[in-house]
């Protein structure tokens, strides 16, 4: 008899965002009439940009006919793309990458999902708490995790706190604490929308390096940085020789629905003498064949210098909006974070509620939609997740509600 992953029959619930669409559904259905205001899941709302859409034509045309057809492209990326990516992408960061050291793929929660793969079965696994949800279910499901907690922790996952008192920056392990193989690194962060220092992140390269651990470096929100903070974990000497980086067109171009991404991986990067480049690079051209030419050229065109001036509108448009709702909830005199260099906005739920019944609350009173921080890990409890991705009205008329609530 066929045999199931097991691993899969341990996971608690459904995916945290499926969870939530599913209560926005059920609320929806039983009223009608109610107006909701969607500000949970980090989904863009502004249209592609112009010269986006041009390229996507040009694509589809070029598709029409026999002498400029495309079938199955190179499985990690086209040169057209990997070039603009290592000149303009790295180029303004002063960081030397080279194209074969990046694999375009359909987004950074597939590859940051599917990394694992090339790691040992066993691998330790140090991941912040709160996390984005994708890093911890993935490796539960290949059994590296280990056995759900009623806690809400895997017991094979090391969990790095991330609290107000560390600015929701993880400390490094201490000489006594177990040393993390792979380690789950995001900045701007998701969900909390802290970023980390030149410096602090430097310590935690050193750290990989000194114990021979690697660094998965998401950084699918660098976009949204507006201070003196690294945008690329690659600008950090030593990271070539530690980190895996993870980026993504959805938030930085509006792709959410599109869907690409990319993830570099420095030749320098071994274990043992084994190049973990040339690791994925099988893995991918075995499991994926490459993210499809409409998309490829649609990504090439935001590295035009029309491009870059077209989605850097549409970012301060939603960095806008982080800071209508930042502000509107600092007003009112609760404790918010992140939402300056990040799309979301970290709230310690008022009158110590729980972030679940924070969640009710807000969708039954008010109708808006967020996101409870329990879902992204026991540290997220008394915590809620708002994001700067809706449409202005909306982010204002949903301040206006929740003013108007408490
Ligand atoms: C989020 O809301 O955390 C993100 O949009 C989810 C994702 O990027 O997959």
């Amino acid at each position: 008899m066929a045999r199931i992953n097991d691993n899969y029959t341990k996971l608690p619930g459904s995916y945290l965002f499926s969870d939530i669409a599913k209560r926005v559904t059920a609320f929806t259905a039983a009223n009608p009439d109610r107006s909701i205001i969607r500000l949970g899941i980090g989904d863009v709302t502004r249209p592609l940009a112009p010269t986006v859409i041009e390229a996507l034509h040009t694509a589809v045309d070029e598709q029409a006919v026999a002498a400029t057809f495309r079938g199955y492209g190179p499985e990690l990326g086209y040169d057209f793309l990997r070039q603009k990516i290592v000149d303009v992408h790295y180029g303004r960061l002063g960081v030397k990458i080279a194209t074969d050291e990046i694999f375009v793929s359909d987004g950074a929660k597939s590859d940051t999902g599917n990394i694992g793969d090339i790691f040992a079965a066993d691998s330790v696994v140090a991941v912040c708490d709160p996390v984005y949800p994708v890093y911890v279910d993935t490796n539960a499901m290949s059994g590296r995790a280990g056995n759900y907690q009623s806690s809400g922790h895997w017991d094979r996952v090391h969990y790095l706190n991330c609290s107000q008192e560390n600015g929701f920056v993880p400390e490094i392990p201490g000489p006594g604490d177990p040393v993390p193989e792979l380690i789950y690194l995001c900045f701007p962060n998701n969900p909390t929308g802290a970023t980390i220092s030149a410096i602090d992140l430097k310590e935690w390269v050193d750290y990989a390096r000194r114990h021979g651990s690697v660094i998965f470096y998401d950084a699918a929100y660098e976009a949204f940085i507006t201070e003196d903070l690294p945008h690329s974990i690659f600008e950090i000497e030593g990271a070539r020789e530690c980190a895996i980086e993870f980026c993504s067109f959805s938030k930085t171009a509006g792709f959410t629905g599109i869907r690409l991404g990319f993830t570099v991986i420095p030749k320098e990067l071994k274990i043992n003498g084994v190049v973990l480049n040339s690791l994925w690079n099988r893995r991918q051209s075995t499991k994926f064949n490459g993210a499809s030419y409409l998309t490829q050229r649609a990504g090439e065109a935001i590295y035009s210098e029309q491009g870059q001036r077209e989605i850097r509108e549409t970012i301060a448009y939603y960095q806008n909006n982080a800071t209508i709702i930042r502000e509107g909830l600092l007003a009112m005199g609760w404790s918010v974070f992140g939402g300056k260099n990040a799309p979301y906005i970290w709230l310690k739920t008022p009158q110590n509620l729980s972030s679940w019944d924070f969640f009710d609350l807000l969708l039954n009173k008010a109708g808006v939609v967020g996101t409870p921080g329990s879902g992204f890990g026991p540290a997220g409890e008394g915590y809620f997740r708002l994001t700067a991705f809706g449409s202005t009205d909306n982010t204002n008329m949903a301040i206006e509600r929740i003013r108007t609530l408490f």
